[in-house]
């Protein structure tokens, strides 16, 4: 089973916990791709938010139909990927640049699932890197601030978030306590958000890949 096998598996198995009539958050990224191909095959009756223009696209060439996260009190479910998954079901996201749309609709949902390859998961997080979204008002002030907090790397990437902020990638090697560093994230003014994603906000990870299909979190 190749990487994009197992994204395709997923990313489908997913759309089969949506049922129709439902308010939809749409993450980001090439495994949620399938997930939202498979929408648009059968179920039209769905209110869907998308977290970036990219997944907008897609949605809209499927025939799904999209408000903006103001115009639905809550959402039922939101389907997205991750670039890391951890044994406490923490993420890290924001590999395509789409964190901060993502953790608002993440949050909006009664039920979030994430939809990974059996390659994102991980003993602790860090390897990936952390991306970050920081006003474009200071972007190197806020840079030396996540330093400050054991980045031994933070880089600024070229392209600008769909919100026209500036994305960082900082390297904090492996993070023992999640928690505490998206809360001294979190205190640092100007800094947007980041793509620790807290366990707590994850009902169900679906995973696939050399191992066959697994479930982690409630089913
Ligand atoms: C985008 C994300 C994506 O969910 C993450 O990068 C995973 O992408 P893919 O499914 O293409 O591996 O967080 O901001």
């Amino acid at each position: 089973v190749s990487d994009d096998d197992a994204k395709r598996a997923v990313g489908r198995r997913a759309a089969e916990m949506v049922r129709d009539g439902m308010r939809v958050g749409l993450g980001t990224g090439s495994t949620v791709t399938h997930t939202i191909t498979a929408l648009g095959e059968r179920a039209r009756d769905l209110t869907c938010v998308a977290t970036s223009i990219q997944t907008e696209t897609a949605a809209r060439r499927v025939g799904l139909s999209l408000v903006s996260p103001d115009e639905v009190d809550a959402l039922d479910i939101a389907i997205d990927g991750a670039d890391e998954v951890d044994p406490e079901l923490n993420l890290t996201k924001g590999g395509g640049g789409a964190l901060v749309r993502e953790k608002i609709v993440a949050a909006m949902a009664e039920r979030f699932v994430v939809v990974v390859d059996e390659s994102k998961l991980v003993g602790m997080l860090g390897p990936f890197g952390t991306p970050i979204e920081v006003l474009a008002f200071a972007p190197q002030t806020v840079g030396r601030a996540v330093a400050a907090l054991g980045a031994t790397r933070v880089t600024i990437r070229a392209e600008r978030s769909d919100n026209g902020n500036v994305l960082l990638d900082a390297a904090f090697g492996s993070i023992a306590n999640p928690t505490e560093l998206a809360a001294r994230l979190d205190a640092i003014p100007g800094l947007v958000d980041h793509g620790i994603f807290l366990g707590s906000m994850v009902d169900t990870v679906l995973i696939d890949g050399p191992s066959g299909p697994q479930v982690r979190g409630s089913g």
